[in-house]
């Protein structure tokens, strides 16, 4: 008898020492998170989703809160073994995966307006097709710039951290954006108001918009699947699922419109495959590829893709038609690709070539290559590595992000001619500068400045003089409607 006191007593304290998780998600936490984690008022909270959100930065938002959201405090309730077994659980992979199929996406769609009803004109006076758009990270927010003059005309909230860049209809009026958790949402620019949304994955990377205006396509990684959905309203049109010949399923990277090939394009993260989708609904086409190639650069005429691996040293050019690999490129260290740029450059015999250049995310460089022989001409070293390069047709000018290292707070001027830096700007000593955008004509250069309490700073693209500084939080990347439609040669697409 009293060895079973004992063994009750040591029992009841292991269940002490051990709290259940889950139980404790579900008390807590699933009226916001939703059963499963999957995300409802309050964000996802599986792996996958949390891939960004390190967990003292996790126990810290359980017990305390996120100040100015709906994301309450715990630490009065719950002991710290209790929060630190709840960020344990919402790191750890559930039992069974998690799934989102046809009937989740079709349950899922909220119709705000029918946009046939709403008036085919802007409510505002800029001009439609110089509009920028700027997504602040850091509260959740999307802010509307007139850009001949770079002034807001109105900044509102969105879902919970959108992921991609907005994709717009060629006519600039409507816009899409994906979020983390898989909510599609179309925008009217032109009467400034949400019309649909969709719920197409659980963790969702980026979406395309078919350049004919009609569909759109988004590409997930939980559950391995693109989903192609009726641009007009956001219904489902068909669930792709995303599984390679011998069976073996896939995240997808990114998904891209490929415009002259009336077709999408499709970046896979766990099978050597690109995947071409055409516009009318015919089976995806597999293009089978010796290496993974999950970052990659479309030529301008969409027949190459310069694609870079993480497995793989070198780059590779793949000519879509026939699928094969017709060069490697030799970049060193780990090219950003995706956020390659092209331009005319003249060589020594003053012959135009047009060469493409990318920022590195590993090394202190940007590379130049000649697209007709696929050869590095030149390599600019820079402050460190980085992550976007960007330019316009009307500027003589590339700017180069110096994002990783110490050297952050610099932006690198590069002349598009005689490939050197002419100028170092450094906006914010100390904070992050990074992702440049123009306006329509190329004549002012918008710099993020990456931090919380950040600014978008505009610059006359010409003189590289200061104009003005808006304040924004945590703006990252910036999306002008023209630029965006009309395939600027000095921005990714
Ligand atoms: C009243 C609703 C609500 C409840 C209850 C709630 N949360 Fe949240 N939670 C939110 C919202 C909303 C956010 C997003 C805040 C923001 O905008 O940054 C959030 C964010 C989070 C984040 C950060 C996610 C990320 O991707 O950065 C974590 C972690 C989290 N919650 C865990 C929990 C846990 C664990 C519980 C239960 C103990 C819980 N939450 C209870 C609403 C809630």
């Amino acid at each position: 008898m009293k060895n079973l006191l004992i063994l009750t007593a040591l029992l009841s304290s292991v269940a002490y020492a051990a709290p259940n998780a889950e139980a404790l998600y579900d008390t807590h936490c699933l009226s916001c998170h939703a059963p499963n984690r999957l995300g409802g008022m309050g964000p996802t909270l599986l792996p996958e989703s949390l891939a960004r959100l390190k967990r003292p930065e996790a126990i810290k938002a359980i017990a305390d809160g996120l100040p100015a959201t709906q994301m309450p405090g715990f630490k009065d309730l719950l002991k710290p073994d209790e929060i630190s077994a709840l960020a344990d659980f919402i790191y750890t992979p559930p039992t069974h995966p998690p799934k989102w199929d046809a009937a989740d996406i079709t349950a899922s769609r909220i119709v705000h307006q029918d946009a046939l009803t709403l008036p085919a004109k802007p409510v505002f006076k800029a001009d439609p097709m110089n509009i920028t758009l700027v997504v602040e990270h850091g509260d959740h927010h999307i802010t509307v710039l007139d850009g001949d003059i770079m002034e807001p005309i109105v900044r509102f909230p969105t879902r919970y951290a959108l992921h991609g860049g907005p994709k717009f209809t060629p006519d600039g009026r409507f816009v899409y954006w994906a979020t983390r958790d898989g909510w599609i949402t179309k925008f009217d620019l032109w009467n400034l108001t949400v019309v649909a949304e969709t719920r197409v994955g659980i963790n969702t990377r980026n979406v395309a918009v078919a350049s004919d205006g009609k569909t759109v396509l988004a590409a997930n990684y939980l559950p391995h699947t693109l989903v192609k959905l009726d641009a007009r309203d956001l219904s489902l049109i068909e669930v792709i699922p995303v599984i390679a010949a011998n069976g073996k399923s896939s995240r997808v990277s990114a998904v891209y419109d490929a415009r002259p090939r009336n077709s999408y394009i499709a970046a896979l993260k766990d099978i050597p495959e690109v995947w071409e989708i055409p516009y009318d609904g015919r089976p995806p086409r597999p293009i089978v590829l010796q290496d993974h190639l999950d970052d990659f650069f479309f030529d301008p005429g969409y027949a190459y893709i310069l694609g870079a691996s993480r497995s793989a040293p070198k780059g590779q050019v793949i000519h879509l038609d026939s699928g094969r690999k017709i060069a490697e490129l030799d970049l060193g260290g780990m090219p950003h690709l995706g956020s390659g740029i092209t331009w005319d450059w003249k060589d020594s015999n003053g012959q135009t070539r047009r060469v493409m250049a990318s920022p590195n995310l590993k090394d202190g460089l940007v590379t130049v290559i000649d697209m007709q022989t696929w050869q590095p001409i030149k390599t600019i070293p820079t402050a460190g590595p980085g992550f976007f390069l960007r330019s316009h047709e009307a500027s003589p000018y590339a700017w180069a992000d110096v994002f990783f290292g110490k050297h952050r707070d610099v932006m690198h001027v590069i002349d598009k001619q005689s490939l050197k830096i002419v100028a170092d700007l450094k906006p914010i000593p100390g904070q992050t500068a990074t992702h440049v955008e123009f306006d329509r004509y190329g004549k002012f250069a918008l710099v993020s400045i990456w931090e919380m309490d950040g600014a978008l700073i505009v610059y006359d693209a010409k003189t590289l003089k200061e104009i003005k500084r808006l304040p924004m939080k945590r703006p990252v990347g910036k999306y002008n409607v023209w630029n965006k439609t009309r395939l600027s040669e000095g921005t990714s697409h």
